[in-house]
């Protein structure tokens, strides 16, 4: 080891070392939501649970028997198990002795074991981890004659999923008992080296390969190694989820389909509570308000939209789920909402951004009607509201407009699909909204 300062990541994994049944779990998260994941995995696995917060990550040791709490979460995306973080001292300028480094750390010193029988338990793998030389070599014959099936039918044996990028690899599952596992390595470098990524996933994959005997197969792999060279560090990781996790909601996706994972942790926000009302009147092809009736259902949805293919792809999202989820769905500009005032107990918004759907030109006055409506329908005194946008400027205004109604509790900067957006968290204060401007109306022809 090293004179490297030992990071919170590296610590953590040291203790986890030292107890068998203890493994190192790495999960990813939605850069901006990081906090929601770290409350939502003391709540499901313990209070006390220490977790270490990175940008886009968070990580925490676990058991076994937890790891089924650990897949329940609904804030995080991939996980992975941890199956060694070691520091080097990298040269900066010496690429062939800093991938010495690594090609000896992984021939002499990783001890991958732990990690690996861990992951052959939690995805229910069935083939053979550790082949003889003999398998591995048979193996590897017969797996470059399909492959050279497969590549002149034009991957035939890919599923389509695959192809599409949303499923990785193969599920590993789905192996018999005399299959010899299938690998693939991949980097992510964070900081300034003297080496590739490319080259990292190389050298370890190549050294994975000398030691276990495994086949690499760049598509169809189970085990999937993520290696993140983040500065003097390097993190190995094993991919545990097939899928990522915020895909799980939606069959009809749409321009601006929100991840389920983000949903959750902003319906999450408002902290929800039994026999509440939550509302999303906004809600494109239904992320929001699908989330939350599964997340919670001990609450009441509605949602709306004032598209009427929204409506409609809303419906069938709805109708594809495989538990019947009871909400109402209702065509309608929030601009006039048909509630009754101070009703509605949470409003959770995916808003218009400006940028992939709305106007900023349109924001303006839209934002300003939207919170006004929201201000008259918001139970007075407890009504919580999560929004969020891309459109700071025009929501700044709106909230300017209609300051006597809320409260803003906090503020996130939140990273969609590359995009800065901010969510906004507000409380209904207890004052009612005399000045009904600019949308005019008392509505006495509510449905709720
Ligand atoms: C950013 S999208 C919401 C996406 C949604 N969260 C999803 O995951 O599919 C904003 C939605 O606001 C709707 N919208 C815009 N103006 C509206 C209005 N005046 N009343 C109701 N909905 C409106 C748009 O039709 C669009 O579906």
């Amino acid at each position: 080891m090293t004179d490297v300062p030992e990071s919170d990541v590296y610590k953590l994994f040291k203790k986890s070392i030292e107890n068998e049944n203890v493994h190192m779990i790495g999960t990813t998260v939605d850069t901006g939501l990081e906090w929601q994941a770290v409350d939502e995995c003391k709540e499901r696995i313990s209070p006390n649970l220490h977790v270490v917060k990175e940008r886009g990550k968070i990580y925490f040791n676990v058991t076994l028997d937890q790891f089924a709490k650990v897949q329940e979460m609904r804030s995080i995306d991939n996980i992975f198990l941890i199956s060694d973080v070691r520091q080097f001292q990298f040269s900066k300028d010496n690429e062939e002795s800093d991938m010495s480094l690594i090609k000896d750390a992984v021939n002499m010193d990783m001890k991958l074991e732990k990690g690996l029988e861990a992951w052959k338990t939690v995805t229910s793998f069935n083939g053979k981890l550790y082949p003889k030389l003999e398998e591995f070599e048979e193996a590897e014959q017969l797996h470059k004659a399909e492959k050279t099936i497969v590549d002149d039918k034009h991957s035939a044996l890919t599923t389509p999923d695959v192809r599409k990028g949303r499923k990785r690899g193969r599920d590993p599952s789905i192996s018999n008992e005399n299959e010899i596992l299938k690998y693939r390595v991949t980097c992510e470098r964070t900081g300034s080296h003297a080496f590739e990524s490319g080259q990292v996933a190389r050298v370890i994959g190549g050294e994975l390969q000398d030691k276990y005997h495994w086949l690499v197969d760049l598509t169809m792999y189970h085990l999937e190694f993520v290696c993140n060279v983040i500065h003097n560090e390097l993190i190995t990781c094993l991919r545990v989820t097939h899928e990522s996790k915020h895909r799980r909601n939606i069959l009809h996706f749409g321009p601006t389909t929100l991840r389920a994972t983000v949903c959750y942790s902003l319906i999450k926000l408002a902290n929800p509570k039994q026999g509440e009302i939550i509302m999303d009147p906004m809600c494109g092809g239904g992320s929001i308000p699908i989330e939350a009736a599964i997340a919670f259902p001990n609450t009441y949805v509605l949602c709306g939209d004032n598209h009427e293919k929204a409506v409609a792809r809303t419906k069938s999202n709805i109708d594809g789920q495989l538990v019947p989820r009871s909400m109402d769905l209702v065509e309608w500009s929030v601009s006039e909402l048909p509630l009754k005032d101070s009703s509605i107990d949470i409003v959770v918004t995916d808003m218009p951004f400006g940028k992939r759907s709305g106007s900023m030109t349109d924001n303006r006055v839209l934002y300003k009607k939207y919170l006004a409506e929201l201000g008259r329908v918001s139970k007075l005194g407890t009504g919580r509201l999560v929004l969020l946008t891309y459109d700071r400027r025009s929501i700044q205004l709106a909230l300017q407009v209609t300051s006597s109604s809320f409260k803003v509790i906090k503020m996130l900067g939140v990273n969609m699909g590359g995009l800065h957006a901010a969510v906004y968290v507000l409380k209904r204060t207890k004052f009612q909204q005399y000045n009904k401007e600019p949308n005019k109306k008392s509505s006495n022809d509510a449905v709720v």
